[in-house]
């Protein structure tokens, strides 16, 4: 062998070159490889433990050493937020009073303690001590008010000897004062916390609240139409020998809607029965009337949630009922949940960390609106608030109509005419109400379902006037009885 030979000392450099970069070619795969591989792996199983947490664990700090990207966002409902029609304004302890900005309110709710204090909601963070703050509290309140804001399967599961279910069928007799003290004692004083939307042990997404669980078993057993919710309508092709579970057979789109919808909806809460979801004949608005409608107390009477002080009308309150009303709408149809919009995803690193921080997706259209509408910001905010602005100017056509129904109420008592005179312009008060209260109460001025809400508003308008109708001849015929009896 000659190393001087020109030939072979260049074919030995090209060889050592082509050597020197397959190996770095070699190494750079290798590398991406790797990485691609510690990607995947974090993406499977992001759940690196550092602290074991169990279905006790009520305290979120505790969760938040696990998952901390996540807690840090939960921790930001604490935050104030405000839009036009969204979050609260005002930086007291409590937020601004509703009241103030639609003053019939006020007259409507006459006789319930809503007519003291009713105020704009807040973020997550506030839940149990706005709850504990309220002036409402000022009436006796029912234990069962806490179901929605604490912590709290720990104490039903107590209660009930580790039957939950149990617990919470005794929790409506105690006083609201007596189970708020157990709860802190027990040391869940906390606000919705990870262990009531996610299992312990697995992470994954669940429902606890025992309210719902029983209120959309018997919604699965109604036969409305539920396309938005495909698990039920397979349910029900079924044996139905077991109730329907919604930890076992809703697909994740439906659980992350009803996660919220554990608290997010119309119910009863009173020391007279059990938290109860009305949903035995459907969601809309006229199948939550029938079921309580349908309903009566011990003593045999029907349903009310108050009576109206000034004209005596059985009344039913709602409560917003965000997640019926989202029901009838567009998204839904369109399998679009409740987290897609108010806990959007964020990227971080491989993994997608869903925004803990639940709030109005308007502070956030970029990942809550454009991953699906692909339209300016700008535009997309323009067109919620078309939707709004007319929701809001036709809810207020609505309070002025039934304004106008209790005043002629008033002057039909006033010219003589008796409860047994005014009963449809009651039964009237009743309907109307309730429409209207309905889309008052729901927190979205109308964006969840804008046709369904219109329809609702145009149905209270007309029920108030055609109660104002009656009033008014029951005046007439009053005025004329008052008028043919001789003076005495
Ligand atoms: C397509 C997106 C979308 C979906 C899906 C959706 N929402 Fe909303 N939600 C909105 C918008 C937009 C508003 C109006 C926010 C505002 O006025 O600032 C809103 C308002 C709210 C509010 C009041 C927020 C505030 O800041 O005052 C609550 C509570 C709420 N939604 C709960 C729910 C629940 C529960 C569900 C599921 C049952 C749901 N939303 C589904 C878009 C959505
Ligand atoms: C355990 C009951 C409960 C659950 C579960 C729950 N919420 Fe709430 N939510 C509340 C209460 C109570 C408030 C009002 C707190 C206050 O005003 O102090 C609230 C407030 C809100 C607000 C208003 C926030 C603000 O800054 O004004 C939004 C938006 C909201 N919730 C959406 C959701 C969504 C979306 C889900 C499901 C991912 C959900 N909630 C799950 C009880 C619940
Ligand atoms: C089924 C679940 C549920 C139950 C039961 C419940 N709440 Fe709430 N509460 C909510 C949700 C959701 C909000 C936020 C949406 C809103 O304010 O409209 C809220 C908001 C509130 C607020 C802040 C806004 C306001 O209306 O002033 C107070 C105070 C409150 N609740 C008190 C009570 C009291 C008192 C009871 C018992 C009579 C009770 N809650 C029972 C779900 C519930
Ligand atoms: C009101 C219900 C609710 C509460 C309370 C809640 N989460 Fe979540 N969480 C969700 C939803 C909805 C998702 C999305 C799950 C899905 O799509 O499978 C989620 C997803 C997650 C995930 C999976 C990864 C991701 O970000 O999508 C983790 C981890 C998590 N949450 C941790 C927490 C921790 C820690 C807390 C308490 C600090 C908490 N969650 C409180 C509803 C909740
Ligand atoms: C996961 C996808 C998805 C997300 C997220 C989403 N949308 Fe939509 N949106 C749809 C679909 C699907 C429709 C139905 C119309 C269609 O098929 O194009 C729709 C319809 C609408 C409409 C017409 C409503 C009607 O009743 O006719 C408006 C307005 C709208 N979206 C606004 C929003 C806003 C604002 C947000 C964010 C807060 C949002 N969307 C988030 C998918 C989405």
């Amino acid at each position: 062998m000659n190393a001087s030979n020109p030939h072979r000392t260049r074919g030995a450099t090209a060889y050592i070159i082509t050597f020197l970069l397959a190996t770095i070619a070699i190494a750079l795969i290798a590398a991406l490889l790797l990485n691609i591989f510690e990607r995947k792996s974090e993406a499977k199983n992001p759940y690196i433990r550092l602290v074991e947490v169990d279905e006790d664990s009520t305290d979120p700090e505790q969760w938040g050493i696990n998952w901390p990207k996540q807690y840090e966002s939960y921790l930001l409902t604490a935050e104030t937020t405000r839009t036009r029609f969204g979050g609260h304004g005002g930086s007291e302890a409590l937020p601004e009073e509703k009241i103030d900005r639609d003053p019939w309110l006020k007259r409507m709710f006459k006789g319930y303690a809503f007519s003291i204090d009713y105020r704009d909601r807040r973020g997550h963070a506030y839940m149990l001590e706005d709850q504990e703050q309220t002036e409402r509290l000022s009436k006796p309140q029912s234990g069962s008010c806490l179901h929605c804001h604490a912590s709290i399967m720990p104490v039903y599961r107590e209660l009930g000897d580790g039957d939950a279910m149990a617990g919470f069928e005794a929790t409506h007799k105690m006083s609201y004062q007596e189970l708020n003290k157990i709860v802190h004692d027990m040391g869940h004083g906390h606000p919705v916390s990870c262990v009531d939307c996610h299992d312990s042990a697995t992470m994954k997404l669940r429902v606890t609240r025992p309210g719902f669980i029983l209120g959309i078993q018997a919604l699965a057993e109604s036969d409305a139409p539920l396309p938005q919710m495909p698990s039920i309508e397979r349910w029900r092709k079924g044996s139905r020998d077991q109730a329907y579970d919604p930890n076992r057979l809703a697909s994740r789109t439906e659980m992350r809607s009803f996660a919220c919808a554990q608290c997010h909806v119309e119910y009863y809460c009173s020391s007279a029965m059990p938290l109860e979801f009305p949903w035995s004949k459907g969601l809309r608005v006229e199948d939550q009337e029938a079921h309580w409608n349908a309903t009566t107390f011990e003593d045999g009477k029907r349903f009310y949630d108050y009576i109206h002080t000034e004209s005596g009308a059985e009344i039913l309150k709602a409560q917003h009922p965000e997640f019926e009303l989202w029901s009838q709408g567009i998204h839904s149809r369109a399998g679009v949940a409740c987290a897609d919009c108010h806990m959007p995803y964020q990227r971080d690193g491989a993994t997608k960390v869903s925004d803990h921080w639940v709030r109005s997706p308007l502070l956030n259209v970029n990942r809550a609106c454009q991953t699906c509408h692909h339209v300016e910001e700008k535009e997309i905010l323009a067109r919620v608030d078309a939707i709004q602005d007319r929701n809001f100017k036709l809810l207020q056509r609505g309070g002025t109509a039934l304004m106008a129904l209790l005043d002629a109420i008033a002057d039909a008592k006033e010219a003589g005419a008796t409860q047994a005179e005014l009963k449809e312009a009651l039964e009237f008060q009743r309907k109307a109400q309730w429409r209207l209260d309905f889309i008052a109460a729901e927190n979205s001025m109308g964006f969840h379902a804008p046709q369904e809400a219109a329809r609702i508003l145009g149905e209270a308008a007309d029920y108030a006037r055609q109660g104002q109708v009656a009033a008014l001849k029951a005046m007439a015929t009053a005025k004329e009885s008052a008028s043919s009896t001789p003076q005495r």
